[in-house]
């Protein structure tokens, strides 16, 4: 990376009080935030940061606490100062736009705490247009080699009571829904009551998990979460509720530690952005930017994809994982068909060849599911060996002749050791049967007993997983490991993660309010991509069941809209194959709809309320148009100037029914094909729950004649 010194005037180091208190203040390249760093005259060192001249983040004090050696990291002298200012590009792999500017300014800090071993630590500051990013990093030195992390003291000190969605602090899951209150209600031991979440970790009334989005009165949108958490413990906040500050609170290993580290070591970056446009927010890359390039030199076989999967239908309780059709783990007694028999997946197979999908997930085909939940046993499934009525090789044989593949799935139940032991054994089977891609999952408590789903020893099984699949040529997707934090730079070949609360709630609990997927973009998908499992149609459980009262919260048009909202380069077309094919029409967006970007707008967005967005396909003239609403009726104009110009587009609408309501009506919808370009402003009403999915198809000469051209209101 390319770095230029830039000019000192930039850079103020002013001494406060006489000769000890230090100052050092740098800008964003736009001039929009400042951050200024502060070192006491007792040692302690402080930053504190402006937004267009006001606070955004009050002065907070960072620092450590080692276990061993035993010793408080809190008073420093700045030895010297460095500062450089970053302008480039990349392009990754996969994403929502092709090329991605990185442009920053930097300012490391070299500090030597005061105590007899004078401990080295840089701390580094880079300043974004959208936000302030910070991490510690220990040099090589005489006086520190191996160290214990007790804890991290990073303060993010916010200037009132805003309001804020967040999730409960915990070190095991973030399936939980959202809260919306102001910080000052912020009580986090509610989430204690989430009884459809197995394994979970209360520990602080006062504290919450990041991504966090708030608002402030003044209308600044702030987000906090950390980038590039590579070999050391996710971090959740903890509210001071008197003066609205946070403090880190990493995840403790089975012992009550928080790291174990060797210098040259650096911590995760501690991102916070803000703006006051919500939209500036969503079109970040700064925690991408944060991240390292690409480890894979020949990313040939990654490919962003939809897929189909032997999934939802265990999900609504129709199949089972288990063999002998009992449902372990989920509320049917009832016995019902094991859902991964060699027909079956068959079936599968066909329709996703005949619709075009890469991609079939098979959930159940191996042994174990029996006992799979709850019993925080060692030795659940060795990965290896399918169930008596799944033909391994028959239905390989069978997807490679349709042209399409299996996705393996690798269900731990959170026995991370027993995974361990067979991940190579596991990777090998899927290469012999032509898989390259696996899902994985770690539900429930983990083992070794006593770690945590978010902490250190779990983070490297995680980015293990990511190294190996990738060695292996293989594309993952895992399900309940930490929140992503950016790595997908690192390692595209990890595609996505669930890591918080999916479509799949809808099937078995209270499920998601209709409000969920507009606060996703803000919070959990600011570290990456979600498998959310979106486009189901048949949205009441009832159909399958009469006695069922789940149901999906939202109407059948805003599933559609979630292949646009929810940004995965791997979506599901998670529905059962009769569903789709009952409404061939409204599932002709789903096979359209692109899954890899040149471009990306953020038309218009508010947390809680609703997300606009427009994409260009990666290597086309196709856009595809996404709006959601929460539970509220609204009504959108969509101005497409984004479009090409020069160009006229088939304009096809999948949009609410007059009629629509998430709850009354879900499945209303209507579809409308219009010849649309660049000045069209195509106004959308969206039904309580609602939604809208566009797709803008260059229209040929032939089809201008034909179809009728939308007429601005
Ligand atoms: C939870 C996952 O999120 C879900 O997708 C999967 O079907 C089950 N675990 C079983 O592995
Ligand atoms: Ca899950």
């Amino acid at each position: 990376m390319r770095k230029t010194k830039f000019i000192l005037g930039m850079l103020m180091l002013i001494t406060v009080n006489g000769m000890a208190e230090k100052k050092l203040s740098i800008a964003s390249p736009d001039q929009q935030i400042q951050l200024n760093f502060l070192n006491t005259d007792n040692g302690s060192i402080q930053y504190q940061v402006n937004y267009k001249s006001r606070p955004v983040v009050t002065p907070s004090t960072l620092g450590f606490r080692f276990r061993e050696p035993v010793m408080n990291l809190m008073n420093f002298d700045v030895m010297s100062v460095d500062s450089s200012v970053v302008n480039n590009s990349w392009e990754p792999v996969w994403g929502e736009q092709k090329t991605i500017v990185n442009n920053y300014r930097e300012l490391k800090i070299a500090l030597s705490d005061r105590s007899k071993d004078k401990i080295r630590m840089d701390l580094i500051f880079r300043v974004y247009n959208d936000g302030v990013v910070f991490r510690y990093e220990f040099p090589v030195q005489p006086n520190l080699m191996h160290f214990i992390i007790a804890d991290e003291i990073s303060q993010i000190n916010m200037t009132g009571d805003h309001q804020a969605f967040w999730i409960p602090g915990d070190y095991d899951t973030n399936e939980y829904s959202y809260y919306n209150s102001a910080l000052s209600k912020i009580d986090a031991s509610g989430g204690t009551f989430a009884q459809e979440i197995h394994a979970k970790t209360f520990f602080d009334s006062n504290a919450v998990q990041t991504p966090l989005i708030m608002k402030s009165k003044e209308g600044i949108y702030i987000n906090i979460h950390e980038a590039a958490l590579s070999n050391y413990p996710a971090m959740n906040l903890i509210l001071n509720k008197k003066t609205f500050g946070f403090q880190s609170h990493l995840v403790p290993d089975a012992v009550g530690n928080k790291a174990y580290l060797q210098t040259p070591a650096k911590t995760p970056w501690r991102t916070i952005l803000f703006s006051d446009k919500a939209s500036t927010l969503l079109s970040s890359r700064t925690i991408l930017n944060c991240n390292e390039p690409s480890v894979i030199k020949d990313p040939s076989f990654i490919k962003p994809q939809k897929f189909v999967g032997v999934w939802w239908e265990m999900h609504v309780g129709v199949s089972s994982w288990d063999y002998s059709g009992g449902q372990v783990g989920s509320q049917q007694s009832t016995r019902v068909p094991h859902g991964a028999n060699t027909a079956n997946v068959k079936r599968y197979i066909d329709f996703a060849a005949k619709y075009g999908f890469s991609g079939i997930l098979v959930e159940g085909w191996n042994t174990g599911w029996e006992d799979w939940f709850g019993k925080w046993k060692e030795d659940v499934f060795d990965f290896l060996t399918p169930y008596p009525d799944y033909n391994i090789k028959e239905i390989n044989d069978y997807a490679k002749l349709k042209g399409v593949r299996i996705i393996m799935h690798h269900e731990t139940s959170g026995s991370v050791t027993n995974y361990e032991r067979y991940m190579d054994k596991a990777y090998e089977l899927m290469k012999k049967y032509n898989m390259n891609s696996v899902k994985s999952g770690y539900v429930g408590k983990i083992i070794p007993r006593g770690e945590h789903h978010d902490g250190q020893w779990m983070v490297k099984h995680y980015e293990r997983v990511a190294r190996t699949t990738g060695e292996n040529g293989i594309m993952v997707d895992m399900h309940e490991p930490v929140r992503p934090t950016g790595m997908h730079r690192t390692y595209p070949n990890w595609l996505a993660c669930e890591a918080a609360r999916g479509n799949e709630f809808n099937a078995w609990s209270t499920g998601n309010l209709p409000e969920h997927e507009t606060i996703l973009p803000f919070t959990r998908l600011m570290g990456g991509p979600m498998d959310y499992t979106p486009g189901i149609f048949k949205i009441k459980m009832s159909h399958y069941n009469k006695d069922k009262k789940e149901q999906v919260h939202t109407t059948l048009a805003k599933q559609l809209a979630l292949y646009i909202t929810i940004y995965s380069p791997l979506q599901m077309a998670a529905d059962l194959p009769e569903n789709y094919e009952a409404k061939p029409d409204a599932f002709q967006f789903i096979r359209d709809v692109a899954v890899d970007w040149d471009d990306t707008k953020i038309l218009d967005a508010e947390p809680g309320d609703y997300i606009y967005i427009a994409r260009k396909e990666k290597g086309k003239d196709n856009w595809f148009v996404g709006g959601i609403t929460d539970e509220n009726a609204r009504t959108y104009t969509v101005d497409m100037s984004f479009a090409d110009q020069n160009k006229k587009y088939i304009a096809t609408i999948y949009k609410d029914a007059t009629t629509a309501h998430w709850k009354d009506n879900p499945e209303a919808y209507t579809i409308e094909k219009f010849i649309v370009n660049s000045k069209t402003k195509m106004k959308l009403d969206m039904a309580p729950g609602g939604g809208f999915a566009i797709s803008l198809i260059p229209a040929t000469a032939e089809q201008i004649k034909t179809i009728k051209s939308y007429r601005n209101k």
